[in-house]
């Protein structure tokens, strides 16, 4: 019988939001060093044009590999690519600590006693932060800040929704386009003033990135006109000296 092939670790890695100005140097590395990369939907066209020409691509966001369902089809992918001896990188978006079913991948590799690194990316909300021109804490403000998921496998996500009802109040919303209405409603429910101010970013640190600068009363409205991902900021407004700040692409062009 031949020798089994030598196992490499796997590599969790954040590819960020969208732009390659916004991957680790370490992602980067692994991208280079890998012969197959087993990505999400969300990893953007900036960072698949990074990875190398001759590595085996699988894209696991498409039909076939839905977000639920396919949770097993995912794992049994990475598993069966380590197991043949191969360098794997899983990539997903933004950082893959973050609302990015890591756990589960992490059990499937244990299952096999296949080792792993995870190489953190920026999450959507520090980056959404940084191109409104504003810090997610601030001295006198927010002595703290909450990263939420409007949904949760039993539907909308329940929150401390008295705690960030007060004032000052920061926290980033990931996949709350569908629960805008039921956020915005428990909100105004426990005292949060509907001039709250909440900007959402869609298409992060992409070219099509765009800002919606809106109130807790829009936000709504502000949800519907959303196509592609968004972040929602609540509790920031873009910074209002907003000529001084340029976009990435804008910086960059
Ligand atoms: C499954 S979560 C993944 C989050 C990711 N791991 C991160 O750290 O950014 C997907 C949600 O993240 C947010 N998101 C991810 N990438 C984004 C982007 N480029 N622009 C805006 N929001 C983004 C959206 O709220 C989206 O619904």
């Amino acid at each position: 019988m031949p020798p089994l092939p030598p196992i490499s670790p796997v590599h969790f890695a954040g590819a960020g939001p969208g732009a390659a100005a916004h991957l680790t140097l370490g992602a980067y590395q692994a991208l280079q060093a890998a012969d197959v990369v087993i990505h999400d939907r969300l990893v953007g066209p900036e960072i698949m044009a990074l990875i190398p020409a001759h590595v085996v691509r699988v894209d696991v966001g498409k039909e076939g590999f839905g977000p639920s369902a396919g949770q097993d089809a995912i794992n049994a992918a990475i598993v069966a690519h380590a197991l043949s001896g191969a360098r794997v990188v899983r990539l997903k978006g933004g950082d893959p600590g973050i609302f990015g079913r890591l756990d589960e991948e992490l059990d499937a590799l244990a299952a096999h006693a296949i080792p792993f690194t995870i190489l953190p990316g920026l999450t959507a909300a520090s980056v959404a932060a940084a191109q409104i021109g504003q810090s997610l804490t601030k001295r006198g403000r927010n002595a703290s800040f909450r990263i939420l998921t409007g949904h949760d496998m039993a539907g909308f996500a329940e929150q401390d929704w008295r705690g960030l009802a007060r004032a000052g109040e920061v926290a980033a919303i990931y996949m709350g386009k569908k629960s805008a209405r039921f956020v915005q409603g428990r909100l105004m429910m426990h005292g949060a003033s509907p001039d709250t101010p909440v900007t959402l970013v869609e298409n992060v640190s992409r070219a099509e990135q765009r800002v919606l600068d809106t109130t807790l009363a829009s936000l709504p409205d502000a949800a519907a006109q959303c196509d592609g991902p968004a972040v929602i900021l609540y509790g920031l407004a873009p910074r209002a000296a907003a000529t001084a700040l340029l976009t990435l692409h804008e910086a960059t062009a």
